[in-house]
């Protein structure tokens, strides 16, 4: 592959712990895992590599040309077999995310027809609907309250509306708490990374076990209770996978799209809550409101890593990538790099229409390439609607401490340490509205 200039690339030694990546390391290195990216973006590296065993390596590209070729360019030669991906496996089933080949090229033909924009802004006025009478449902009075959950709950809803036609709060809530308990034993195995953590979780708790099944258990009984004849349940069926197909394909999709949409909407909550006077302008303008949107998904990409392994051998430049051996994408450090971003700790919604602070090449917070995020068009329909009916109805103001750089911890996704608490109070004059001030 042509370079412009040599790959700069920064080792760090073999984990002689665990043989398991980054958790050894992070016990080795003593480090947490903020700190260790921090030590990686000062490292200013094009690529850094963790020895895993004398046999097995894990690479991180840190340049857009790298990434283009696992992800596009040479994506037939890397797949989702990458350590991350086996553990989420465990979560995920068989589905879109974690297929590969035919099967999966199948379940994006009979899923892609679902998420295309025309289709998505016809729904606009009813899940816009649907958000209004959750809102004014929850947040009665001022109050301070923790934004994730409530995000995550208008997610879920919204999204099990759209795809599902699901208007049943008991199913949702069920589905929910399942979804939570799964992602929470999740982030803490990530979190505490020690060898008895690696016992305890390695394979998994009886209680994460449950969880699953109660979750696979109730996208069951949601598949069963669809009419024969409900476009998505017959199509499957008529490309002959049936409704276990559509349950694999559900789970995932369910999981890649709720905590996600949730996490950016609670960070960009948060950036509107610690500047009150950006509270107006997006209240007045669209474009506004989706620059905010694409800077928070930079500073905060929901999906702050994921990976692919080696199918063969592979070069970049003059470096010598092993079959077997596994790749993490980072947004969250790409995102983060002063060459693509100058003063990138900063969060600044001018930033997008600024091509000079702004490279598109190194904006990856959906993926790139064939398998790239299929929710996209969704995911940003949403969270501009979600925002707009917030900002129209409350004044947000912060109830918590700021999140600084220590704070954020970037797992498969990206996890503040502390939740966010955020006052919502109703604007005085919003027609059909009660407000405290009444
Ligand atoms: C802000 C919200 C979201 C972010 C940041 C996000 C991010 C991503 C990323 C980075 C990938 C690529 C992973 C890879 O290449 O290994 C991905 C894939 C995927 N996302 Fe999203 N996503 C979001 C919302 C959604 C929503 C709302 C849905 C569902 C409607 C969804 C469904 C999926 C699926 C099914 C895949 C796998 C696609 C495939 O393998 O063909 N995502 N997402």
């Amino acid at each position: 592959m042509s370079e412009q200039t040599p790959l700069q690339i920064q080792e760090w030694p073999q984990d002689p712990i665990s043989g398991r990546l980054l958790t050894g390391h992070l016990i080795q290195l003593g480090l947490g895992r903020p700190e260790l990216y921090s030590k990686i973006l000062a490292s200013r590296a094009d690529v850094i590599v963790f020895r895993i065993t004398p046999e097995r390596s894990h690479w991180i590209p840190l340049r857009p040309e790298l990434i283009e070729r696992v992800l596009v360019t040479h994506s037939s030669q890397y797949g989702k077999r990458s350590p991350g991906y086996e553990r989420l496996r465990k979560i995920l089933g068989h589905g879109i995310v974690t297929k590969e080949g035919t099967e999966w090229k199948q379940s994006q033909k009979l899923l892609g027809r679902y998420f295309g924009l025309t289709q998505i802004d016809s729904r606009e006025s009813e899940l816009r609907a649907h958000v209004r009478d959750t809102l004014s449902e929850v947040l009665t009075e001022p109050h301070s309250i923790p934004i994730g959950p409530l995000m995550s709950r208008i997610a879920l809803e919204l999204f099990a509306r759209y795809l599902l036609r699901l208007d049943d709060r008991a199913k949702t809530d069920r589905l929910r708490r399942a979804l939570d308990g799964i992602f929470r034993r999740f982030v803490l195995w990530q979190k505490f990374p020690s060898p008895l953590t690696i016992r305890l979780f390695g394979d998994y708790s009886f209680a994460f076990n449950h969880l699953t099944g109660t979750f696979v258990e109730l996208i069951q009984s949601i598949v069963q209770a669809m009419p024969e004849n409900h476009p998505l349940r017959a199509s499957y069926r008529e490309a002959g996978i049936g409704d276990a197909g559509l349950q694999g394909d559900l789970r995932n999709l369910l999981i890649a799209g709720h905590d996600t949409s949730a996490n950016v909407l609670q960070f960009a909550l948060y950036e509107f809550a610690r500047r009150p006077e950006f509270q107006a302008q997006a209240r007045t303008s669209t474009p506004f409101l989706e620059d905010w949107i694409l800077e928070t998904l930079r500073l905060y990409p929901a999906i702050a890593n994921f990976g692919r392994s080696a199918f063969t051998d592979d070069t970049w430049g003059e470096t010598s990538i092993r079959k077997g051996d596994s790749v993490a994408v980072s947004p969250f450090l790409l995102h983060r790099m002063e060459r693509f971003f100058p003063d990138a700790l900063r969060f600044d919604p001018l930033r997008p229409q600024d091509s000079k602070r702004w490279s598109e090449e190194a904006f990856i917070p959906f993926g790139k390439g064939a398998r790239s995020c299929v929710g996209r068009g969704f995911a940003l329909r949403e969270m501009k609607w979600i925002l707009s009916e917030i900002l129209e109805s409350y004044d947000i103001t912060l109830s918590s401490p700021e999140i600084s750089e220590t704070d954020l911890y970037p797992y498969t996704t990206l996890q503040s340490r502390n939740p966010i608490r955020l006052k919502f109070s109703r604007r005085i004059g919003r027609p059909g509205m009660p407000n405290h001030h009444d």
